[in-house]
């Protein structure tokens, strides 16, 4: 018996199938582009999508024995708050428009300034330009004719679900970060689709993340191999299921996910938002809550580096990491500000860019490959500071994402946090929870919980050193100065 979790990412999908007693069997990955048309923006095709992963499911069947081929359950991951439009055939009708793409800061100002504090009254949340309900109004106001045609709004992970289920359906977490639904009860917020007149038929159903929200059709069953009829939960928004899949289902243990974009992420017990609304408040895919603060680039800074500005293959992140490893803690005094597609926490302003701060002739590649590990970093102690802020309890952080692999990065998280910091067994962290989901689902464990203990190890401890904490301290509030500082010249920057 095995559960296949499947985490529809920015990059790639990621496949990975789980056995009953919790290894992973097998995994596999497929990459599709993203397209920028205009500064700020990002765009998929949904379809890439569909192909990646269908592809992605023949492959990691095809590679497996018995047990691997023998799929009890499905559990979706994905990216969050993208927008996917489809016409009364389910034809797609533009482009989805993610979680990163900033081209609505028009339309957050105009929800923020009519709803005020209703907005958090009725959604836990502030309208945030990655959120999905400004990228319907934006829709609605730059190509009426599309918004017309909307019979269906669903979100990435959902439209893959619709393809294997025939189903339009979601989840609590993925929801959660739509800015119609209401947070604390659970359900679609009535009166956001009063406030921007949208139909309710045009919305998925919505389900707890490990529901089971539909079975695979005989269409899908052709399609990809799976046998027919296996059941396919609610699963979640990927930082839920990256929480599951670490095993960050109750308080006091924070998820850091070094990935395209950076997380801190702590499970409530109970629904709670702050007045600021500075971290998002969302629900978690175990029937709890939780809070976090995102940071848009993250991983992507260092592939950015790497990839863009090296112009290095894959060999380069072992080579420019090697060499920031011989760089001392705080890079000899220089700053990287990580916001290369703008900001969310703690600033929501899509005007932000990228910088480093403090360059001198002493300063080499080295030194910015570490001031740009070391600026993420940073850029993540914002949000836990606003986490302490709020009571969040937080004794250790279990990190994942693909920059959760390199022992430097997690080596500045401890000192920069002053915080131990696990890895799991899992590194596939939204893909495993994902699983765990499934399994929950298919009856194999009681609840999210129960499976997480059993199937969830710590494999390696980085204890904080206590010599390096000042330094960071200091280089800490350069960078936390360096924003309010350099506000008026991004916008300046953005007029040229
Ligand atoms: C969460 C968020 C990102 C995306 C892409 O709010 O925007 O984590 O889900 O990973």
């Amino acid at each position: 018996m095995s559960f296949l979790g499947i985490d529809l990412g920015t990059s790639a999908v990621k496949l990975l199938l789980m056995d009953g007693v919790g290894q992973v069997i097998q995994t596999v990955s497929k990459e599709y582009p993203v397209y920028y048309p205009k500064t700020g923006w990002a765009e998929q095709n949904p379809e890439d999508w569909w192909q990646a992963t269908r592809d992605g499911i023949k492959e990691i069947l095809e590679n497996t024995d018995s047990t691997g081929k023998n799929v009890q359950g499905i559990g979706l991951s994905g990216q969050m708050h993208g927008l996917v439009m489809l016409d009364q055939n389910n034809q797609i009708l533009m482009p989805a428009i993610l979680w990163c793409d900033q081209r609505t800061q028009a339309e957050c100002d105009y929800i923020n300034d009519k709803l005020g504090d209703k907005l958090s009254e009725y959604t836990g949340n502030k309208a945030l330009t990655g959120f999905t309900a400004p990228k319907i109004l934006w829709v609605k106001r730059n190509y009426p004719k599309v918004y017309e045609q909307i019979r269906h709004v669903l979100l990435p992970k959902d439209y893959i679900r619709l393809k294997l289920t025939g189903e339009y359906a979601t989840d609590v977490s993925d929801a959660s970060g739509t800015l119609l639904f209401d947070v604390n009860k659970r359900q679609w917020s009535a009166e956001m689709l009063d406030f921007l007149a949208l139909d309710k038929k045009v919305l998925p159903t919505c389900y707890e993340s490990y529901e089971v929200t539909g079975k695979i059709t005989k269409e899908a069953a052709l399609a990809t191999d799976l046998p027919l009829g296996v059941k396919v939960v609610g699963g979640g928004g990927d930082q839920a299921c990256g929480a599951v899949g670490t095993g960050v289902v109750s308080p006091g243990i924070v998820s850091v996910a070094l990935g395209t974009s950076g997380v801190v992420f702590a499970c409530q017990e109970n629904y709670a938002v702050d007045s600021l609304n500075r971290l998002h408040s969302f629900c978690h895919a175990n029937g709890k809550w939780h809070v976090m603060g995102v940071m848009l680039s993250a991983a992507s800074c260092l592939k950015w580096w790497v990839e863009e500005a090296n112009r290095l293959d894959g060999k380069g992140y072992n080579f420019l990491l090697e060499g920031a490893e011989q760089i001392p803690a705080g890079s000899e005094g220089l700053v990287f500000l990580p916001y290369l597609m703008g900001e969310r926490t703690p600033y929501s302003d899509p005007d932000a860019r990228g910088s480093f701060i403090g360059l001198t002739m002493r300063h080499n590649r080295n030194h910015m490959t570490r001031a740009i590990l070391e600026g993420v970093i940073f850029g993540l102690r914002d949000s836990l500071e606003i986490a302490y802020r709020q009571g969040v309890c937080v004794q250790r952080i279990r990190v994942s994402g693909g920059g959760a692999k390199s022992k430097l990065w997690r080596s500045i998280l401890a000192n920069v946090f002053g915080l131990p910091v696990d890895v799991v067994n899992s590194v596939e962290g939204p893909a495993f929870g994902a699983a765990i989901l499934a399994a929950v689902g298919a009856g194999a464990f009681k609840s999210v919980e129960e499976a997480c203990s059993v199937l969830i190890e710590t494999v390696d401890i980085v204890e904080p050193d206590k010599a390096a904490q000042p330094k960071y301290q200091a280089m800490y509030g350069v960078y936390h100065s360096l924003y309010e500082t350099l506000q008026d010249t991004f916008k300046a920057i953005k007029k040229i």
